[in-house]
């Protein structure tokens, strides 16, 4: 079984179908990408995921469970939790605090969450900026806080959402090395992409959204070389 199962996922805004017929596994121990020109439908399908929207149709499921339709923080605590493309850090709060708050769910005592966050800072490298204002990190800082937050909560499988958006190559090959780390203590790792660099360091599998639709998956090098997928991305781009 699966660590992460979803079936024939669908999601409708109005008319606009966002996640059609998605099917798609994810092992434990993986590190997968899904990766999509913009719009594809990669954050819905991770909102999907997460229960910050009810699925129109199909189904997912999550270490054996089914939980289609159920709240995030049910989610969260079985598991599974997601970080956001635009970080939604607390920005007036000191940057642990904004980790507690991840922390919190399985560590109800504020000893035991401020403990569990200054563990989670030093594996992120922000070990040294814990009682600095959130709001005055800069947006590798701010990445960091959320990918923080998001770990705190001790999840079994990460959803990180473009966490390499917006680094320079040196910052985007630190953050490599801390997903690295973070996946040989065992956390299962889905990320959403636009740095094909990051990928292609970093997945053992790629699967691709195009239109609300999965049209490719294999190894990053299968897919780089897939046609479907250099028209879905170089295509419309070189033709527009
Ligand atoms: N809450 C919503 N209400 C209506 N439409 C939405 C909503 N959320 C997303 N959409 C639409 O669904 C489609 C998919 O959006 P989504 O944000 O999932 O794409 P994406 O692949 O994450 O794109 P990007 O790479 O730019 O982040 C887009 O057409 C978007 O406008
Ligand atoms: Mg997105």
């Amino acid at each position: 079984m699966a660590l992460l199962e979803v079936e024939n996922l669908t999601k409708r805004f109005g008319g606009l179908v966002a996640n059609r017929d998605i099917s798609l596994r994810v092992e434990a121990g993986e590190i997968a990408a899904i990766i999509g020109p913009n719009g594809a439908g990669k954050s819905t399908l991770f909102n999907g995921l997460v229960g910050h929207h009810a699925p129109t149709s199909g189904h997912v499921r999550f270490d054996g469970d089914e939980v289609t339709g159920r709240a995030p923080e049910a989610i969260a605590r079985r598991g599974l939790v997601r970080t956001y493309q635009i970080p939604r850090s607390f920005p007036a709060m000191t940057v642990l605090e904004n980790v507690m708050v991840g922390a919190l769910l399985r560590h109800p005592k504020l000893d035991a969450a401020r403990e569990a966050a200054r563990r989670v800072l030093d594996e992120v490298g922000l070990g040294d900026r814990g009682t600095m204002r959130a709001g005055d990190l800069n947006v590798a800082g701010q990445k960091r806080i959320e990918l923080a937050r998001a770990l705190a909560t001790s999840p079994k499988m990460l959803l990180l959402d473009e966490v390499a958006g917006g680094l320079n190559p040196t910052e985007a090959r630190t953050l490599v090395e801390i997903l690295r780390a973070i996946h040989a203590r065992g956390v299962t790792l889905l990320i959403v992409e636009h740095v094909l660099e990051v990928v292609m360091r970093l997945a053992q599998r790629v699967l691709v959204l195009d239109f609300g639709q999965l049209i490719a998956s294999g190894t990053p090098e299968e897919v780089v070389r897939n046609p479907a997928v250099i028209e879905a991305y170089l295509g419309r781009k070189y033709r527009a």
